[in-house]
């Protein structure tokens, strides 16, 4: 079965098409980060009218590198939310009218869930991988969710505030070290000391697997109006070690707890050099990181989503266009 992928709930405009939920044909992604780098975060509204500029560019490109045309298409997913309202409506509007065109199929599929199926793209279908926990992190969320079955997520916990990514874009504001900051702070970060200055690593000794940064955010803040000279390097390193150090805590407890198969990190923010290297000194190689440009915002996981989605309903005939509505939650809680 072929579905096309469409993702465009913030700043990444990304067409893709996907065979049996696993195997991705092509997989187009037009960044925005230019535009917004001079804002120092994601402006909605401009975020709408660039993916007005390039949905059809990007599809375009996606249909080419998968040699299909949108008829041999079998159904068509797209992102219904989280996200940004007036980016999501680009994107679903331009399922609905695939959808009502081609009168092919309309898989909405939440976001959250879409990162989950990252870890399946490139693998076989039949590979069992139930029962693991999955951490995603990135600049609009920070979720821990125990993966059971098809449509069967317990979420354990999600930060209480900001998201991790949204924590470093802040904190390199902060510095005047541009956007997006958790590049710029991950390299910085090698020349720095972890220990230079002392950080809280929020809710540690709460007995959940929740997350909380803006106290985090807030104590960089302080040291920076207290402190005369502040060395960024290692005011960089300090604040990624509380990150990584807040996000394994909870990671490993969840761990202990639910002794899962596999551990996945996803999300912009498994990027980052000290988590991964962190995260596989802990567990070794119960741990693993899908590859990049499945882990950012991508619409290869919305179409690898929405095949498990479309397998595992039994009433398909409810995925119409007019059935396909933005929902601003997250399914997951
Ligand atoms: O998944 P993503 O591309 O988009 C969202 O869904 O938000 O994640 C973007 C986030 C940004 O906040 C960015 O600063 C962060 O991922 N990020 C990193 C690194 N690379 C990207 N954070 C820490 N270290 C990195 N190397
Ligand atoms: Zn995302």
């Amino acid at each position: 079965m072929l579905i096309l992928g469409i993702e465009t709930s913030c700043d990444e405009t990304s067409f893709s098409v996907v065979e049996d939920g696993y195997n991705v044909i092509a997989n187009v992604t037009h960044s925005q980060i230019l535009d917004h780098a001079e804002f120092g975060g994601v402006i909605p509204e401009l975020a709408s009218r660039k993916h007005v500029e390039f949905f059809l560019p990007v599809l375009k490109e996606s249909l080419k590198q998968s040699n299909c045309t949108l008829d041999e298409i079998d159904a068509i997913a797209v992102t219904r939310g989280p996200g940004l309202l007036g980016a999501l409506l680009v994107g679903v509007n331009i399922a609905k009218t695939l959808g009502f065109l081609l009168e092919k199929p309309c898989i909405p599929v939440d976001h959250l869930v879409a990162h989950l199926y990252a870890p399946w793209l490139g693998m076989e279908k039949k590979k069992d991988i139930f029962h693991q926990l999955v951490l995603t992190v990135s600049g609009g969320h920070t979720s821990l969710v125990l993966m059971k079955g098809h449509g069967d997520f317990e979420l354990l916990g999600q930060t209480l505030d900001d998201a991790a990514g949204e924590a470093f874009d802040k904190v390199a504001v902060l510095l005047d070290l541009g956007y997006p900051g958790g590049p710029v702070i991950d390299s910085l970060a090698k020349q720095g000391n972890p220990e230079a200055y002392p950080l809280p690593r929020a809710m540690k000794q709460h007995k959940n697997f929740h997350y909380s940064f803006s106290g985090l955010k807030s104590a960089v803040l302080r040291l920076l109006q207290q402190e005369k000279e502040i060395q960024k390097a290692d005011m960089a390193a300090s604040f990624q070690e509380a990150v990584v150090d807040s996000l394994l805590i909870k990671l490993q407890r969840a761990y202990l707890h639910y002794k899962p198969k596999g551990i996945v990190i996803t999300g912009g923010v498994s990027a980052n050099s000290r988590l991964r290297q962190k995260a596989i000194d802990l567990f070794d190689n119960k741990v693993s990181f899908p590859p990049l440009s499945f882990c950012t915002d991508n619409a290869a996981m919305v179409a690898g989503a929405g095949f498990y989605i479309w397998e595992n309903t039994e009433d398909k005939k409810k995925f119409t266009w007019e059935n396909v509505q933005i929902q601003l939650e997250s399914e997951l809680g």
